[in-house]
């Protein structure tokens, strides 16, 4: 009997560079994602790529480095089977619609994939979470928080998820069917395992040995900070959870215009901030804004490239390389066939 074990990416609606630092998040799975089909057995995983070149081989035991496995995308594969540790092999193929190195966290959704089609234990989507988190950093070295891994698995459709990332406490926040999300590509190739993402977070640690915890930190704390940088990051995370719960109303209490305004002010703290927009994303987002319909526009995820989203009235005729529109989707799910 086979296997479909799928992993969908995200756009995050608000609550970026937040989520390392204990704070709030507020994701929604998109319809865009990564499927493995196959079946269970033997000793080794097994992956094909309908994506990449090469194939990914790994022992059911796990390998000792997951970074030195080769072809690069492997080593997602073989740090979630050193996780998962599971106690039969697979044998299959990834298909993913999601475009890689955009912001819509593609390699979460492999790895939410993997561990989904291993049998990962998915009624507590915190430890597989948790397990796929550690993976991305053990494969890449990149030193991500939770968010992306957690609303891969636990999203409901036509819901956001608002993650407290302190406590991964969880709540289904109803999205409004007056409106819907569209996501626009910049055109700017983003790539993660570089210093930047690292460096920022290193700074907000930083901070935090200035003011204490910044999830409990107020914004007139951060202003406290004497060092302009560590003070501009420590802004952009106590004002960033603040609108993480003041967009949570927002859309369920149908004020679709503020909730536009919140995102506008979360791309201008990413921007003046936190240092992580770029002028294309800059960009995208000041032309966006004026269309009639659209109620407001950031970058999502990271930045440093990658994806604008858009929130507007259904059907608002938007330029631009749209990579996906619609309502929030479900998260992952394994089916026989
Ligand atoms: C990446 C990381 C997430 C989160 C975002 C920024 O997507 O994987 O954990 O830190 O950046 O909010």
């Amino acid at each position: 009997m086979g296997l479909r074990a799928w992993a969908p990416g995200r756009v995050n609606l608000i609550g970026d560079h937040t989520d390392y630092m204990g704070g709030l998040a507020l994701p929604m799975a998109i319809g865009l994602g990564t499927e493995i089909t196959g079946d269970r057995g033997g000793n080794w995983v097994m992956l094909g790529s309908d994506g990449f070149e090469g194939v990914a081989e790994i022992p059911i035991g796990g390998v000792e480095d997951p970074s030195a496995v080769e072809p690069p995308w492997a080593r997602y594969v073989a740090a979630v089977v050193d996780e998962v540790k599971p106690t039969d092999g697979l044998v299959g193929m990834v298909h993913s619609t999601l475009p890689a190195g955009s912001g819509l966290a593609s390699s979460a959704a492999l790895e939410v994939a993997v561990a989904t089609a291993l049998g990962a234990d998915r009624v507590n989507p915190a430890a597989a979470a948790q397990a796929c988190q550690r993976a991305e950093e053990r494969a890449v070295g990149v030193p991500c928080g939770i968010m992306d891994q957690l609303v891969s698995l636990a999203a409901i459709e036509g819901t956001a998820l608002r993650i407290d990332c302190d406590t991964l406490e969880l709540e289904h926040v109803p999205f409004p069917d007056d409106a819907e999300v569209v996501v626009i590509h910049s055109g700017q190739h983003r790539e993660l395992s570089g210093s930047a993402y690292a460096d920022r977070r290193a700074e907000c640690e930083a901070a935090e040995q200035v003011i204490g915890r910044l999830r409990d930190a107020s914004p007139a704390d951060a202003e406290a900070i004497e060092d302009p940088v560590l003070r501009r990051r420590a802004r952009h995370v106590t004002t960033e959870n603040e609108r993480v719960d003041a967009l949570a109303t927002a859309l369920t209490s149908g004020q679709l215009g503020y909730a536009g305004d919140l995102l506008v002010a979360s791309h201008a703290s990413m921007r003046d901030d936190f240092e992580v927009s770029t002028p294309e994303l800059d960009e995208l987002v000041g032309t966006v804004r004026g269309v009639p319909g659209v109620y407001g526009a950031r970058v999502t995820g990271a930045g440093f490239g990658g994806c604008v989203i858009v929130l507007c009235k259904p059907k608002t005729r938007i330029n631009g390389p749209v990579v996906w529109r619609g309502l929030p989707a479900a998260g992952a799910s394994l089916s026989t066939t």
